[in-house]
């Protein structure tokens, strides 16, 4: 099966509160980041793409957007696309489900 296809049980809905991030594994290692917004879920890949920060460790996040700490760009979590600069590069995005209380 591959990765695209796969279903990987992130966390509990309750384990992230509005307006927080959290980091997430998927079964190869590859590190995603769960972000909660007004109730729903969004993940993208946890490594911003303009440098090596973590969005799940130095991100914060504006509503929709996630700010990278380290130069100040800015991303649409739920395109992955960038707002800000010097951010130029799409952050890649996951289907996200939410189940049960779960978040997949
Ligand atoms: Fe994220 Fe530069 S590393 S904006």
């Amino acid at each position: 099966m591959s990765i695209a296809s796969e279903i990987v049980d992130l966390c509990a809905v309750n384990e992230i509160a509005d307006g927080e991030i959290r980091r997430g594994e998927l079964p190869s290692g590859h590190a995603v980041a769960i972000y909660h917004v007004n109730g729903e879920f969004f993940v993208t890949d946890d490594i911003c793409s303009h440098g090596e920060a973590s969005l799940s460790e130095d991100g914060s996040l504006d509503g929709y957007e996630v700010e990278c700490s380290w130069h100040f760009g800015r991303f649409d979590v739920r395109s992955g696309e960038p707002c800000a600069m010097p951010c130029e590069i799409a952050l890649r995005t996951w289907p996200v489900k939410v189940e049960d209380g779960r978040v997949y």
